[in-house]
């Protein structure tokens, strides 16, 4: 895609990654790719807002140069250090020397560490501006949106949020860059709320703070570092991204649904899910299915994120859970995902061992564990029955504890 002027004299320079697996060396985006949008202003100074992942350093390069020459670079904005937004900067640096770097006092030290950089940086104030002709650069502190470092930009002029990882999403840009070029844009919402889980929700306060402080901002563009720049509706993305902050700090209920996590090794477990799913559909509520042992976490995350219950089936193996299952949590844990009911059943061979392991790991998860059942080998008829009711009890529970919670 070539350079595209979003505003007069404000240019998307960025660049689509259609070849990286594993985001963060992590998160899968084979299908799904990821754009490093970059934003360049052309003005009397010039300034260049965000780069890009260094595997795609010459696709940027030729992005910069339809606009400019590169040697007549004035500013780079670093709004983030994460290499997906700063890892074409040495190179950057030999093509222009001269060109002073802004972020703030921790992006001053990230520089030396992360690529011996020490000249010509300067460290920008919360809520300083600087010119550059017709446009103006306010410099807005974010810390922990995403790293200590982050801050946004905010262009005066046109009103426009560079809002780095905030507001972004997972996924290549399909042609357009603009949320009114996509008639149904719900792919790039559900991958902004995968890149949020994966990425971001740990600092779930901190986003609130940030939200809080674009508070009265005026907002025609919020133009991300990844996915799409939000011109139709840019209040759209920032709703979004409160509720899913909101569910981590209690400050909004999470959602009626359950998070069905199953594994099993030889049916039996999964015969038993069947059962359960059965129940917990027959009350009607909201519920997500995933294999643990052939899904990555990162497709868990969001919905584990923004349901309010859990069932957990996996069996026992070897003295203890199963690991896939063991794995998942572990990731939710690492993530913080909070505040959930819990429920577990699965199948054993001789000894167990599983619902004690299991019962280890709910403390730092900090959910509630309500009800559990094992049986051994493949399960009778009559323990299928058992778990049909069981997984109707526990989604019962679930719709009684949102009616509580609305009531308040
Ligand atoms: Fe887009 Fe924190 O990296």
């Amino acid at each position: 895609m070539l350079p595209i002027e979003i505003r007069p004299g404000i240019y998307w320079v960025g660049v689509n990654d259609r070849t990286t697996d594993l985001f963060e060396g992590l998160w899968p985006i084979e299908e799904e790719g990821v754009s490093y949008n970059s934003y360049l202003i052309d003005d009397e100074k010039k300034a260049i807002i965000d780069l890009s992942k260094a595997i795609k350093t010459d696709d940027f390069f030729d992005q910069v140069a339809h606009v400019i020459d590169l040697a007549d670079l004035d500013y780079v904005v670093i709004n983030h250090m994460e290499p997906d937004h700063s890892g074409v900067l040495r190179m950057l640096l030999r093509l222009a020397p001269r060109v002073t770097l802004l972020g703030t006092e921790k992006t001053r030290s990230m520089l030396e560490a992360f690529y011996g950089i020490t000249e010509n940086v300067r460290v920008v104030a919360d809520g300083e501006t600087l010119p550059l002709g017709k446009h103006t650069l306010k410099f807005v502190h974010t810390p922990f949106v995403h790293w200590p470092e982050t801050m946004m930009t905010y262009e005066v002029s046109q009103q426009i949020l560079f809002s780095c990882d905030a507001f972004g999403s997972y996924g290549a840009l399909r042609g357009g860059i603009f949320d009114d070029e996509y008639p149904d844009p719900v792919f790039y919402e559900r991958e902004a709320l995968r890149y949020y889980v994966n990425i971001v929700a740990i600092f779930s306060k901190l986003v609130l703070q940030a939200i809080d402080k674009l508070d009265g901002v005026p907002l025609s563009i919020i133009a991300p570092s990844h996915g799409l720049v939000w011109r139709e509706k840019p209040g759209h993305i920032v709703e979004l991204y409160r509720r899913w902050a909101e569910y981590a700090t209690g400050a909004r209920p999470t959602e009626v649904g359950i998070t069905f996590l199953y594994g099993t090794m030889y049916g039996n477990t999964e015969k038993m899910m069947n059962a359960v799913a059965q129940g917990i559909a027959e009350e009607g509520v909201p519920l997500t299915i995933f294999d643990v042992a052939r899904t990555h976490p990162s497709y868990i995350l969001p919905a584990l994120w923004t349901q309010r219950g859990v069932m957990v089936g996996a069996p026992t193996y070897e003295g203890s859970l199963f690991p896939p299952m063991t794995h998942v949590l572990e990731v939710a844990t690492t993530k913080r995902v909070r505040n959930k009911l819990v429920a577990r059943f699965g199948s054993y061979g001789w000894s167990g061992g599983a619902q004690r392991r299991f019962e280890a790991m709910l403390e730092p998860l900090r959910w509630t564990l309500t009800d559990s059942f094992e049986f051994v080998g493949a399960p009778t008829d009559e323990d299928l029955r058992y778990g049909e009711e069981f997984g109707a009890r526990f989604a019962r529970l679930i719709k009684s504890e949102a009616q509580a919670s609305d009531a308040q």
